[in-house]
């Protein structure tokens, strides 16, 4: 995006909130993400090395291939229904799908029975993701929402799909607890301020009634949209969703914003449109929106442990037969920055939710209590 087109959205930002005052943080967020000309998500390519950050697939295949064991082994459990609809979630460059389905290939019967069902919402990303998908041996569609995916047995994957979502930011004051919103300060840049009160049993979880002054709640609204399409795929067949992000148990409090432009975290102000916004997923409050629409949950476990047991270190052993010194180096290095928990390990987590007739898929062992 050009800085010109940039200056844009900071200006037509400033502009709204000068005529009509502050704008929620969901709203601010809304706007750099997905305003209609000027959003992240409407310019070129965010992902990769040249790109502003880089996710698990885009590390290494091995991510891919350890999430297509898990479909394999998933589609077994429902009993191997056909046809089977594989979606992605916010697909990114496909190179997910693509690891997925050769995965798929090598080691489920019913390959060919398979469709794939892509839910994007960048049209440029849509063209990575058909040049990436180029050959495939399975029918690729492409939905700018899950709503619009035909219903039938369905496989659901999402990594790093949910931390894009626009949240609400709630502030404790000495008093009560307040909508953050976002305003600008004497000199015009952006500043968070303190909106309005929110009553009492609305929103904010009984147990940070009592938080300390300062304290920062985080809920995003969306999740209840997202939860609400995953259940209408599993009612009246059977169907699996797997998602992967980084996040917490909640409720907490805690500010988990965060922008990043160029691998660097910078302030969520800078440049609005030109860096990527987003926030940690409470994994807890997606299970109890699966359970409050009648599904099963299972986790979240931590993405070092999933991979693991899915086989990950199997697979770098097979890798590293055929591997130069140099390539038998970055496969160790993937593995420790995937699995190990300083690294993406423990800060990922996996969480399944399943139509209620499914056994629990491997390698999740606990339900989530309903
Ligand atoms: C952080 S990237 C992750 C890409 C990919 N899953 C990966 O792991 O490499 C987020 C993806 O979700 C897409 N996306 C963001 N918000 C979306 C929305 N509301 N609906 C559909 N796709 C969305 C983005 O365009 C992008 O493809």
């Amino acid at each position: 995006m050009s800085d010109n087109k940039q200056t844009l959205l900071e200006q037509q930002l400033k502009s709204y909130i000068k005529a009509k005052g502050p704008v929620s943080v969901r709203a601010f967020m809304e706007a750099c993400l997905y305003d209609p000309q000027h959003g992240y998500y409407r310019q070129g390519n965010p992902l990769g090395a040249e790109g502003d950050f880089i996710t698990a697939p885009e590390i290494s295949q091995m991510f891919g291939e350890m999430l297509g064991i898990w479909c394999v082994t998933t589609w077994q459990a429902m009993a191997n229904p056909v046809p089977l609809q594989i979606i992605e979630l916010g697909p990114g460059r496909g190179t997910l799908m693509a690891d997925i389905l050769r995965s798929l290939q090598r080691l489920h019967p019913n390959f060919e029975m398979l469709s794939v069902h892509l839910v994007e919402r960048s049209a440029t990303l849509k063209e990575t993701q058909k040049k990436t998908l180029e050959g495939s041996l399975c029918p690729v569609y492409w939905y700018n929402s899950l709503s619009e995916v035909p219903e039938g047995p369905s496989i659901i994957i999402a990594n790093e799909f949910l931390d894009c979502f626009p949240i609400r930011q709630f502030i404790k004051t000495d008093r009560a607890w307040h909508e953050r919103v976002v305003g600008l300060d004497d000199q015009e840049n952006f500043a968070f301020l303190v909106g309005s009160e929110v009553p009492r049993g609305a929103i904010i979880p009984s147990r940070l009634f009592n938080a300390a002054p300062g304290s920062v709640f985080e809920f995003c609204p969306d999740f209840e949209v997202v939860m609400k399409d995953v259940c209408r795929m599993a009612k009246r067949h059977p169907m699996a969703a797997l998602f992967v992000d980084y996040g917490f148990e909640g409720p907490q409090t805690g500010e988990t914003l965060q922008a990043l432009k160029g691998h660097k975290s910078v302030t969520p102000f800078l440049m609005p449109g030109d860096v990527d916004l987003t926030a940690h997923v409470d994994f807890t409050a997606l299970a109890a929106l699966a359970v409050a629409n009648g599904l099963k949950c299972y986790g979240p476990r931590d993405q070092g442990a999933f991979l693991s047991q899915l086989g990950i270190g199997a697979r770098a052993e097979i890798l590293v037969k055929n591997a130069s010194e140099e390539q038998i180096e970055k496969l160790a290095s993937d593995v420790v920055r995937l699995v190990a928990p300083e690294h993406m390990g423990a800060l990922f987590k996996a969480l399944c939710v399943t139509s209620p007739s499914l056994d629990i898929p491997a390698p999740f062992d606990q339900k989530v209590a309903s």
